[in-house]
Order: structure tokens, then C-alpha cells, then sequence
């Protein structure tokens, strides 16, 4: 029974964090859009997308200010906008304490606004590895 209920919970959890087929076709443009921008590798794509962020060159740093700014999580300025990172953290968080843990640690300002958006990605990536900017 206990198990059931387990199986019950992840699967619940599992599909509220499957984007729909709109936030995939938003994803995959703007993707597509920063690459022509940033000419970032079909490698260092799948880099930010399986969260692997070793050896990263400028070009993925500059594709996550890209992708940061296409979904309104950055502005023109290349200031992080932790509202709205709150909203999607929602969305995989399991409270409001943890969104506002999260921010609080991913949200910092570096020196150039690259640096930010890839270190703000990589940190809230690595609290919630669902995340989805989109
Ligand atoms: C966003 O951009 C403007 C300038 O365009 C700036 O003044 C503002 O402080 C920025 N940051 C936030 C967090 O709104």
C-alpha cells in the first residue's frame, strides 16, 4: 500500500513538471534563435540541457544570457529578475521557503551579465535539477 502510494506521488510529481508542447516549442525557438546569436555548440546546448556545467566556454555563458532574456528571467540590462524566476521555481519547489532559500542562494551578481546568467542557471539547476526557464 505504502508503495503504491509512493509510485502514486512520483508519478504525480513527474507529470507536473512535463512542459507542455507550447513552453517545447518556445523552448526549442529560442534555443535555436540565441544559437544563430551566440553560435554556441550543439555540444555546449546539450550542456545546459543535461546539466552538465564543467568546462563551459563563453559561448554557453552567453547563450544562457540569451535564453535568460528571451523567457523575461533577465532584462536588457542583464539584471536577473528573481520575481520571475520565483514563478517558475514554483512550479518545482516543494514550498515557498525553499523558492525563497533558492533565490536567496542562486541569484548573486557577477561581473559581467554572462557570468550571472550562467552561474544563476547553474546553481538553480543544481537545487532543482527540473527546472525550466520556459
Ligand atoms: C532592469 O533594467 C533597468 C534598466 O533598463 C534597470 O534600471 C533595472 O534596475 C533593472 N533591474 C531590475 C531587477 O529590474
Amino acid at each position: 500500500m505504502k508503495l503504491l502510494i509512493c509510485v502514486a506521488l512520483v508519478a504525480a510529481v513527474v507529470t507536473a513538471q512535463t512542459l507542455t508542447d507550447e513552453q517545447k516549442a518556445k523552448w526549442k525557438k529560442w534555443r535555436e534563435e540565441c544559437r544563430e546569436e551566440t553560435g554556441v555548440s550543439s555540444e555546449g546546448i546539450n550542456q545546459l540541457r543535461t546539466n552538465h556545467f564543467d568546462n563551459v566556454d563563453d559561448k554557453i555563458k552567453a547563450q544562457s544570457l540569451c535564453f535568460g532574456r528571451k523567457s523575461g528571467l533577465i532584462n536588457e540590462s542583464g539584471d536577473v529578475l528573481a520575481d520571475q524566476i520565483k514563478i517558475k521555481l514554483k512550479r518545482v519547489a516543494v514550498d515557498d521557503d525553499e523558492v525563497d532559500r533558492i533565490i536567496k542562494k542562486c541569484v548573486v551578481k557577477k561581473d559581467t551579465p554572462e557570468e550571472t546568467a550562467f552561474q544563476t542557471f547553474k546553481c538553480l539547476r543544481e537545487e532543482k535539477p527540473k527546472f525550466s526557464p520556459v
